[in-house]
């Protein structure tokens, strides 16, 4: 097994940099569009009038829409990756944002709701599939002392995506009447620089070497991708996966699910994804406003601004962090800061009617509970799971990981409106509850994936699931890879 010279490895070349620079244009796509909705919340696409209530149900549907359309697309991604390599289907799956920006800008001319909605299906099938093309991509041209914090680039592609809509949703900006349409269509730009620069970054070695068995080729563009011709160990490494993949042969979403060497992987990969979405994140980013307003703050747009420039600050801390840190003492505090500043928010809101200055509480805590979370329940889920997984499962393993992530947002967006009505100002409780829940989990059950090459994580879920001992007798059983025990 090889092990890892982890000073050999620190180096950012200018070719991987471009590489992972191009693949976080799908990640900004995906956050453009999940911040994008708030502004147009208030218009009507129809020259005839119609009733609040109409109005309100179709653009909570063009919000739940994006989600659904997530869901299909991340569960695909697998359909893809394999059959075209992952370069080219992040190349593909532009036609669907240049199909979707063409449907949603067209919208208000076609005064057609339907065009919107289709548009923003289309554009969250897009977003589904970025979420896990992207990773998958970074995660294997990465080397594995910077699969971290290069991973981490992806949520930070998300968070500026995010900001940017904001910004650009400002009245003054495109988020009026006349300009929204715009607003949405801008999504056509970053989709033409993606087909501008993908053509120039290169394919995965490691899927040409383990999946299409191009040594020569894997290894050349190893080499502008490390700066270096010495990429023996990379290339060991790759073979050694290679090899145990032909006794694993490709693995299918059903077998992740039946085989007990990838029950466990499968089940952390699902919990850190249902954690970063039912940790209340998107309550925030979709109502933030309302929940501004409702705490008593007078330039509620603004201070969603701010949410979303302490959310982008946060990413780019833990981008310098994490290789150093490690992934789950990360993820710990995060999801422990998380907790603590949903108390927090809730005690304020409990007590605006009494306290005014309470909306002031109630800012820092919604800033922290959005700062915690970007130091690892944000960007942490996305990248973790391509290193559970070894090449043979790793595409199925993203398909299904995305998938939950991507439901549970759809249920977050959906519920949260109809939770807080019946719960009032203590709505963001159940988010602590939950969060101390996924804190407890990630404790027992997440190990350190930092500076272990992928085929050493997968030989130490290999190895736990050999074990064949009783549950009880396994959890005292310390694996020597893991500092963790994971089972
Ligand atoms: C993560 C989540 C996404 C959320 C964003 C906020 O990427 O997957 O749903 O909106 O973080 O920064």
């Amino acid at each position: 097994m090889s092990s890892v010279n982890t000073s050999q490895k620190k180096i950012v070349t200018p070719q991987l940099m471009m590489a992972v620079g191009t693949a976080v244009i799908g990640s900004l796509q995906f956050g453009y569009n999940t911040g994008v909705i708030n502004a147009p919340q208030n218009v009507s696409i129809y020259c005839k009038p119609i009733s609040q209530s109409t109005l309100t149900g179709l653009w909570s549907l063009s919000v739940a829409i994006f989600s659904v359309g997530g869901m299909c697309g991340s569960f695909s991604v697998s359909l893809f990756v394999n059959r075209f390599g992952r370069k080219n289907s992040m190349l593909m799956a532009n036609v669907l944002a240049f199909i979707a920006a063409a449907f949603m800008g067209l919208s208000k001319l076609a005064a057609s709701f339907e065009m919107l909605i289709i548009g923003r299906f289309i554009v969250g099938v897009y977003s589904g599939l970025s979420t896990g093309f992207v990773p998958l991509y970074v995660e294997e041209i990465s080397p594995t002392s910077l699969r971290g914090a290069l991973g981490t680039l992806h949520q930070l592609g998300v968070v500026i995506g995010i900001l940017m809509a904001q910004v650009f949703g400002i009245e003054s900006l495109m988020g009026n009447a006349s300009l929204w349409p715009v607003l949405l269509a801008f999504t056509l730009l970053p989709a033409v620089l993606q087909c501008v620069l993908l053509p120039l970054c290169p394919e995965s070695p490691r899927y040409l070497l383990i999946n299409c068995n191009e040594e020569s080729r894997a290894r050349s563009i190893l080499v502008k991708l490390r700066g270096t011709d010495d990429v023996t160990e990379d290339m060991q490494e790759m073979k050694e996966e290679s090899q145990q993949m032909m006794r694993e042969k490709t693995v299918t979403i059903l077998e992740l699910f039946r085989s007990p060497m990838y029950r466990q992987p499968i089940f952390v990969a699902i919990m850190m994804h249902l954690s970063q979405q039912l940790s209340g994140i998107n309550a925030v980013f979709y109502y933030s406003t309302g929940i501004f307003e409702r705490a008593g703050v007078s330039q509620p747009v603004y201070a969603t601004i701010g949410a979303g420039v302490v959310n982008t600050a946060f990413t780019v801390v833990s981008l310098f962090v994490v290789e150093r840190v490690g992934r789950r003492p990360l993820q710990l505090t995060g999801l422990m800061g998380m907790a603590v500043s949903a108390a927090f928010l809730t005690v304020a809101m409990a007590l605006l009617v009494s306290l005014r200055w309470m909306s002031y509480i109630s800012i820092v805590a919604i800033f922290s509970f959005v700062a915690f979370f970007e130091i690892g329940p944000g960007p942490i889920p996305w990248f973790i799971v391509a290193e559970l997984f070894s090449q043979g499962p790793r595409p199925a393993a993203i398909a299904v990981a995305g998938f939950s992530n991507w439901t549970a947002n759809f249920l977050v967006g959906m519920g949260f409106p109809y939770v807080e009505q019946i719960c009032g100002p203590y709505v963001f409780i159940i988010f602590t509850v939950l969060l101390l829940g996924f804190f407890t989990f990630t404790y027992f059950k997440v190990p350190e994936t930092k500076g272990l090459s992928f085929d050493e994580i997968a030989a130490g879920f290999r190895q736990s699931a050999g074990q064949g001992l009783p549950v009880t007798l396994r959890y005292t059983f310390r694996m020597p890879l893991f500092k963790y025990p994971i089972n």
